[in-house]
């Protein structure tokens, strides 16, 4: 090779090395830039959602993810307004029935994405005794009491607090429930954050002191529609629940102490079924807690659904012992959601996590007690993604 050549050579190697260097540089920087786009891209922001019917401030809180997932919170009833979701196109939609404005949650709605409490579900007979002191409760389904009663937390302005890390949006709320608010015996110290990251993980979790005995239980009421609220009913949704057991019930839904086998009957979801499969042998629908297959205390597989048209798979994790299944049967088409859309029966479904109902009267089940001096915490993530 002449020597002319030879330089030649080594100088178009070097401007080949030098060129491939310098791409992966910049598909590095392009990663990284993207990388810093997707955590700016999960957001909170904050509006005003309008005013108490006592002129109080009432905010909603959007928290958005680099998914495009957006959850909407209400302080007024720590209520879980909305929640945007992809479908295997990537089209949203808002699967979470409830309505657009403030008002529709003052009407005597079925509790639609609301935080349920002090007590979620039913207390039998309206009333319990704890360290020998009976506590009189407000009997608001026929002679039982239901959901915290009259005034319950999801009809309640809680302080909210907004959450940024690098790793999730949120936001926090806090409420204080005095001392025999609704029957209750103690001062109810509660903070409710809903946290949402690129995961695509919804996370609630709660937590509470008190300064006497008290029950508590608190959960989360939304009724989910995975193909959009207000699009249809959910009976063709496949639905999972991790429970080879239910607790039975009186005709007011008051469990009687039996947890029985959901073997070789329609209660059993311990493999996907869609949900209106032998909804017909069911009187009334599905409106019953299931005694999860737990392993130690963590986070534990709770219910899988899957909406066959959209894609979308909601998954549920929680710490809790009991899951209320609850297939929208008091919905029947009186009410006007979101869009303008009526909600008919079976239009919605609930996953409530939380410990059985009629607790604080069966001592055979987990306890719901908090004294004074120990911390409720619970907490329940719901995963979304399509298949
Ligand atoms: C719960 C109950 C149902 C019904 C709904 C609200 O899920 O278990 O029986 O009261 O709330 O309508």
């Amino acid at each position: 090779m002449k020597e002319k050549t030879k330089i030649g050579f080594a100088f178009l190697l070097a401007a080949v090395i030098l060129f491939v260097l310098n791409c992966k540089g910049k598909t590095e920087t392009a990663e990284k830039s993207t990388e810093v786009k997707e955590q700016a891209k999960m957001s909170i922001t904050k509006e005003s959602f309008g005013k108490t019917p006592d002129g109080k401030q009432v905010d909603l809180y959007t928290l958005t993810n680099a998914n495009g997932i957006r959850a909407r919170i209400s302080s007024y009833g720590a209520i879980l307004v909305s929640l945007q979701l992809p479908d295997r196109q990537g089209k949203l939609a808002d699967v979470a029935l409830g309505f657009d404005t403030l008002d529709g949650y003052f009407t005597d709605h079925p509790y639609f994405g609301v935080t349920v409490g002090r007590y979620g579900n039913r207390i039998g007979g309206a009333k319990f005794t704890l360290n020998g002191v009976e506590y009189k409760l407000a009997a608001n389904n026929g002679p039982n009491h239901l959901h915290g009663g009259i005034k319950g937390f999801d009809k309640v302005l809680w302080e909210a607090e907004q959450i940024q890390t690098s790793d999730e949006v949120g936001v926090k709320l806090t409420y204080m429930s005095k001392d025999g608010e609704e029957g209750y015996p103690g001062n109810l110290a509660c903070v409710v954050t809903y946290t949402l990251n690129n995961d695509n993980e919804l996370k609630i979790n709660y937590e509470a002191i008190t300064d006497k005995p008290t029950v508590v239980n608190l959960t989360n009421h939304t009724y989910w529609n995975l193909a959009g609220q207000g699009s249809g009913d959910i009976l063709s949704h496949e639905l999972m629940i991790n429970a080879d057991k239910y607790t039975v019930v009186d005709e007011g839904l008051i469990p009687t102490g039996e947890n029985r086998s959901v073997k070789d009957s329609p209660m059993d979801f311990t493999e996907p079924m869609p949900i209106g499969s032998r909804i017909d042998q069911v009187p009334g629908g599905y409106d019953h807690n299931y005694v999860l297959n737990r392993t130690g205390t963590g986070l534990s597989l709770c219910a899988r659904v899957y909406e066959p048209t959209s894609g979308r798979v909601l998954e549920i994790h929680t710490v809790e012992p009991g899951v209320q299944f609850y297939s929208g049967n008091f919905l029947d088409g009186t009410i006007k959601g979101k869009a303008g859309k009526v909600y008919n029966k079976h239009y919605g479904f609930c996953l409530e996590t939380q410990h059985f109902p009629d607790s604080p009267n069966k001592p055979e089940f987990p306890s719901v007690v908090l004294e004074p001096g120990q911390k409720y915490q619970t907490v329940t993530v719901h995963r979304f993604y399509t298949k």
